[in-house]
């Protein structure tokens, strides 16, 4: 907790470390109230360190110490000094390796902020990055600092027979009282933010996989007895990630063990321990009845990008927190590319811009903003952001784009190569990538120190007579936090041309003959011409959403419904239907402003009705194309932003559409509807999808007919997708059976936390009136807990992010609501209290009545006393 302003860390202030650690060896004797470390560093002063002076700064929080000794000798209390975070030795040896023996004691079971050693259920478990691991005892904990582990768990036999951590196991033995031990040795150096260890009850599945080498690993997750049943997905997705990272990188695993625990209490997603990842539940488990499409989905994904990390994050790590987009917008991209593969490049490119252009444009117009490697911060904990992962993965997908995937993957080589066993930085992995490729991308790093979205500003003329395309882009980024001004960007833009029937058009550019082409914007504004088109062609921008920007070109609704019919780039043809949308929705919120009854354009029935009777390969996509642009989608899109005119505008436009088009959705949604649980290949998750997106829009009708049809899929369904899809369908609708198939959900799944999740974040994020209400009554609902950081996402979490109507309600009861949630958790838990004032920091957007409103919370909050570090932080820069 903080006592006076919290200390702001600057990149600029990096120096080496004074001391390096060659080898440290742990013993934990673990109970849930009284786990006792023994650590024994072996130290010595660090040749690359200029800093002069002979004392040791040790980092550590909240530990108890029993002991302390320099090469065996006791050290008094004139020898050393403790304060808040860190133990100061005097005086070290300069011109010898020493060893530095610690004793402390620790508390698991009080460890509610879940960073170090916690307590989750009835497993003990740890989590060190970014800087855990000074809860657990004192060290130097920065990620350049690499060290061999060696490590000792004894505990009960009887609570705890499981002990795991890093490495390979390399001894174990009974100790008496019932109690045992086991050793494990990591040949890898490693920052101690990727040390791990799990004590527990647990099960272990186990299997193999042989690498290219033809060296057999083997793979263990470890769940509770009772998930058991919810493994294979997960295994089988890590086999796949294996493979792939072989396949597509040339990378290979290294210790002959990889392990994954699932645990109940996490943060985060999961972690990337060294041969020790620690999962949420959530990326772990899942069984056909339990769990939905899209969450098989995630799973593989996080699992992938886990386990990608071994090499983008562990192998060759972060010098300090500031690069942690090196590890995190390249493991990202690695992980995406993954997904990608395994499922369908459009449809998860789509899902991917969507979620950038929500959410992480969102942090970057607001006061929140920073660039993707970021130049202070106050708790690093707070920038693991939609920046650092979402816009570093842009980042390293324009440098793909940039290099092409042969330049690129030979980028990624020499930087694998040059940089094995380091702590590097950005600068680093850019320069790999200008040396292997015999380029130079000093503009190109500007995208690491600019914070903010850039527009690109368009024009174009077509000159019949010359027979050319003149197109004019200007780039501009607006102002962010500390940077008033920006420099133009080195932005790759990618397009096509189409001809009047649809087809590609082929042009002529630098005198070259193509069909598609990536131009090179570097100014702040640029023209380019296109030779030898006979006819006026469309215009076709932003392919694949090659750069993270925003688009200022006007385009008539006629060339988007064009554009969204014949488009060959799979991207941009669901762009041109949301754009088409999104057009329509602003002209209807005007006339809702002026009063005017509200008339949905014919375009847009006409785009959907042929959309609905075409044919489709990708399923998937096709319901894509049908889902309308997000309220929160929207809502970046508007100056002063109007949270009801934007869902009564939207809503008119589904129910619209619905009673327009009522007998195609009947239609579609009998085609694909049919009974086949459990398939999980990409047709039979592709008819749900398209089915449900139907249903969505069938519900809309709110007759007895898609009644009784929701209801029907409600009970017949054995699969969670379809489940959920009709549960959801329920919630949002006057449906007269709401009540009693809430009750039904709840009973039967009692027993399945990740699915009570979903029923509390379902309730707190329905459109229905009273939702508020329901919401407040869910936070005295016996399953709920502020201690599980995944039930406080689904209802606060839910209600905040995924309820623009209701948290925005104009009594500002919501905020207040909010503010109280934040100021509970920030004592249980920094990390995710912060991460729920975020909804805050958007403030400046809305109207005077409701800035002045969330203002007032984020007031209440920044004076509160004892507030954390992570609080702090967030909403003192909201305001700022
Ligand atoms: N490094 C983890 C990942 O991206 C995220 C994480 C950060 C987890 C901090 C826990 C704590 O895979
Ligand atoms: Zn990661």
């Amino acid at each position: 907790m903080r006592d006076a302003t919290p200390q702001t860390v600057y990149l600029k202030d990096y120096t080496p470390p004074e001391y390096l650690i060659d080898s440290v060896e742990l013993d934990f004797d673990l109970d849930a109230q009284h786990t006792q470390v023994n650590s024994r560093l072996t130290m010595r002063r660090n040749p690359e360190s200029a800093a002069a002076g002979v004392s040791l700064v040790l980092t550590g929080e909240e530990l108890e110490l029993i002991s302390i000794q320099l090469d065996g000798n006791p050290l008094t209390e004139s020898d050393f000094t403790i304060n808040l975070e860190t133990m100061t030795i005097q005086q070290v040896p300069q011109q010898r390796a020493f060893v530095i023996s610690i004793e402390n004691r620790i508390n698991p079971k009080a460890n509610t902020a879940l960073e170090g050693l916690y307590l989750s259920s009835s497993m003990l478990c740890t989590q060190c990055e970014a800087q855990g691991f000074r809860k657990i005892t004192w060290f130097l904990d920065r990620p350049d600092v690499m060290t061999r582990f060696k490590t000792t768990l004894s505990a009960d036999k009887t609570q705890y027979p499981v002990l795991l951590s890093n490495g390979n196991k390399i001894g174990h033995g009974d100790l008496a009282n019932n109690r045992h031990w086991v050793s494990w040795e990591d040949p890898f150096a490693k920052p101690c933010y990727l040390f791990a260890l799990v004590a527990g009850q647990l099960e272990c599945v186990s299997d193999s996989f042989t690498t290219m080498s033809g060296r057999e690993i083997a793979l263990e997750i470890f769940v509770e007895q009772h998930n058991v049943d919810k493994c294979a997905h997960a295994m089988q997705s890590l086999k796949n990630a294996m493979r792939w990272d072989e396949d597509s990188y040339g990378l290979e695993y290294d210790l002959d063990l990889y392990m994954i625990v699932a645990v109940d209490h996490f943060n985060m997603g999961a972690m990337e321990n060294k041969g020790l990842n620690v999962f949420n539940t959530k990326f772990v488990l899942a069984r056909p009845d339990t769990a939905t499409d899209s969450d098989y989905e995630h799973i593989e994904g996080v699992i992938g990008h886990e386990y990608f990390h071994n090499w983008s994050g562990n192998r060759v790590t972060c010098r300090d927190w500031f690069q942690l987009s090196l590890k995190e917008g390249f493991t990202v991209f690695r992980d995406q590319q993954f997904t990608g593969d395994r499922t369908s490049q459009a449809v998860k490119r789509i899902q991917d811009v969507n979620a950038l252009r929500t959410r992480q444009f969102a942090e970057d117009a607001s006061p929140l903003a920073h660039p993707i490697r970021p130049e202070a911060y106050i708790e690093i904990n707070n920038f693991y952001t939609l920046t650092v992962y979402e816009k570093g993965a842009e980042v390293v997908r324009m440098l793909q784009t940039l290099l092409g995937a042969e330049g690129f993957r030979k980028g990624c080589d020499l930087y694998f190569q040059r940089h094995d066993g380091q702590a590097v930085t950005c600068e680093d992995f850019v320069n790999a990538m200008e040396a292997a490729n015999g380029v130079e991308l000093s503009q190109f790093r500007r995208w690491y120190s600019q914070a903010g979205t850039p527009v690109l500003t368009v024009s174009q003329h077509y000159d019949a007579d010359a027979q050319q395309l003149h197109l004019t882009i200007q780039q501009s980024c607006p102002p962010t936090p500390h940077q008033p001004d920006k420099a133009p960007l080195h932005i790759p833009v990618k397009l096509g041309l189409l001809a009047a029937d649809g087809s590609p058009a082929t042009f002529v550019i630098n005198g070259q003959q193509q069909t598609d082409i990536t131009l090179n914007l570097t100014e702040a504004e640029q023209s380019f011409v296109f030779d030898e088109l006979a006819e006026k062609p469309v215009l076709s921008l932003l392919r694949g959403f090659s750069a993270p920007v925003n688009l200022n070109m006007p385009r008539s609704l006629e060339e988007l419904a064009f554009l969204f019919k014949h488009d060959s780039d799979t991207f941009n043809r669901w762009e041109a239907g949301q754009q088409l949308v999104v057009q329509v929705i602003f002209g209807l919120i005007e006339d809702l402003h002026n009063h005017l009854p509200l008339h949905l354009n014919a375009l847009v029935v006409e785009a959907f009705h042929s959309l609905l009777n075409a044919e489709a390969d990708d399923l998937s996509y096709q319901a894509l194309l049908l889902t309308l642009p997000d309220e929160s989608y929207l809502a970046g899109q508007m100056t002063v932003i109007d949270v009801d005119a934007i869902h009564h505008a939207r809503e008119f436009v589904k129910t619209t559409l619905a009673h327009a088009l009522e007998d195609d959705f009947n239609r579609v949604y009998l085609i694909h509807h049919r009974d086949e649980s459990g398939k999980f290949d990409a047709d039979a998750i592709g008819r749900r999808r398209l089915k449900n997106a139907c249903l969505s829009y069938l519900s809309q009708l709110e007759s007895s007919d898609s009644y009784t049809l929701i209801l029907a899929q409600f009970e017949q369904a054995h699969n969670m997708t379809d489940q959920m899809a009709a549960l959801s369908v329920i919630v949002n609708s006057q449906h007269p059976a709401k009540a009693s198939c809430l009750d039904k959900f709840y009973q039967q799944w009692q027993q399945e936390a990740l699915v009570i999740d979903k029923w509390f974040a379902l309730q707190a994020s329905s459109y229905m009136p009273n939702t508020f209400a329901t919401v407040q009554a869910l936070m005295q609902h016996p399953a709920f807990d502020m201690k599980t950081p995944n039930r406080v996402r689904a209802l606060i979490g839910a209600f905040s992010q995924a309820n623009p109507v209701h948290f925005h309600a104009k009594d500002g009861e919501g905020y207040r609501f909010l503010a109280d949630q934040v100021l509970a958790l920030n004592t249980l838990n920094p990390q995710i209290a912060s991460r729920m004032v975020t909804s805050l920091a958007q403030w400046r957007r809305y109207d005077k009545g409701r800035q002045k409103l969330m203002k007032q919370q984020l007031q209440r909050i920044v004076m509160t006393e004892q507030l954390s570090k992570d609080v702090y932080e967030i909403a003192s820069k909201s305001l700022a």
